[in-house]
């Protein structure tokens, strides 16, 4: 990235002289980049501020572009996705939310059952962001395209960890975020399949092929390209390695925690990330202990402390949801930095017995 902030700084948007020219070059050698990794022609990705943004400008953009019509989606979502949604029933939409099992899972029989004549748009997650669930996305695309509806899915959390090919599955938006796979915030992308229709959601200077206005970042671009490559050259031994150390600490944690849950299925499951509920435990006491060890939350960065609606969604109390942890994985994470954990954690338990 470091050469597009100083010597490289051109617009991309810019094609008369040099500078613009090599920003263009840079650009469109990273499009084509992560559209490869994707199986797709680098003319259906539109650069975003990130998956918020994708989410956004599918959402609102495709219902737009349709004038009125019923939306579905799942309650567990992420708020980049729900919130849209609001904002389109304020706007004369009809909105269904499906509940998924209580394994935070969608029946394909669930989705069927819910669509209507009106039905315009279906979207559904990849992998849930906080309990790391996969959803059946090629059995619920069959459907929406049985019947001619356009699935879009938000799939921040499944880039760069899982296979994620959008056009073997039947999906024809597909939100990305670079910074779930170690690229630069502020960068991600919406991938559109040809002729699914959208109105932007802001007007300017014609960028992204009249879908979204405003000059390209190029550092931020060629990050996220960068990091998809990094990503994609280790995303399987990484899987693998990453769910042999999850499963290190769900059973460090289920021998010495007897009262210890995990929410959501076992699989399929995204290999980085576990989702426990420590039932009868003050949610705040546990944070508070664990803070000084420990980088981990109750529920999603968006979601302002509040309890996780998506832990609430799968039948958790409350005070249940405060008192679950969402443990996530990465790269760097060690077999001995498991049992840390898994120590720091029934130390923060006992604490609160004794
Ligand atoms: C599933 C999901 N969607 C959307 C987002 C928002 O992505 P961004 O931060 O790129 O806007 C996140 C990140 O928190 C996420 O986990």
């Amino acid at each position: 990235m470091a050469p597009y902030w100083s010597d490289h700084w051109g617009n991309p948007s810019s094609r008369q002289h040099r500078q613009g020219l090599t920003a263009a070059a840079a650009v469109a050698l990273a499009r084509r980049q992560i559209a490869e990794t994707l199986g797709v022609d680098s003319d259906r990705l539109i650069f975003t501020s990130g998956a918020t943004e994708a989410n956004n400008l599918a959402l609102l953009g495709h219902a737009r572009a349709q004038g009125c019509g019923h939306l579905i989606s799942v309650t567990t979502e992420h708020h980049a996705v729900l919130d849209p949604l609001a904002q389109l029933q304020r706007e004369g939409f009809q909105v269904s939310l499906l509940e998924p099992q209580p394994d935070g899972l969608i029946k394909p029989s669930q989705l069927a059952a819910a669509i209507t004549p009106e039905t315009r748009l279906v979207s559904v997650m990849a992998a849930n962001n906080e309990i790391g669930v996969l959803q059946p996305l090629k059995e619920l695309a069959a459907i929406c395209r049985d019947r001619e509806i356009v699935l879009h899915s938000d799939a921040a959390q499944a880039f760069g960890h899982i296979p994620l090919e959008p056009d073997n599955l039947g999906l024809d938006l597909v939100s990305l975020s670079a910074h779930k796979l170690y690229g630069p915030k502020g960068i991600g992308a919406l991938l559109i399949r040809e002729g699914v229709r959208l109105q932007p959601l802001q007007w300017g200077g014609g960028q992204e092929a009249d879908l979204r206005a405003g000059t390209l970042p190029t550092p931020l671009i060629v990050g996220f390209a960068a990091a998809v490559q990094e990503a994609m050259a280790d995303r399987d031994e990484r899987h693998t390695r990453l769910a042999g150390l999850r499963d290190q600490l769900w059973n460090g944690l289920n021998d010495q925690l007897p009262a210890v849950e995990r929410n959501g299925a076992a699989a399929p499951r995204l290999a980085h990330n576990l989702n426990i509920t420590l039932p009868g435990m003050s949610g705040s006491r546990l944070h508070r202990s664990l803070r000084p060890h420990l980088a981990c939350s109750s529920g999603s960065a968006c979601s302002n402390g509040a309890p996780s609606h998506v832990l609430q969604a799968l039948g958790r109390s409350r005070a249940d949801a405060e008192a679950s942890l969402r443990l996530s994985l990465g790269r760097g994470t060690t077999p001995a930095e498991i049992e840390q954990a898994i120590a720091s954690i029934v130390e923060a338990v006992a604490a609160q017995q004794s």
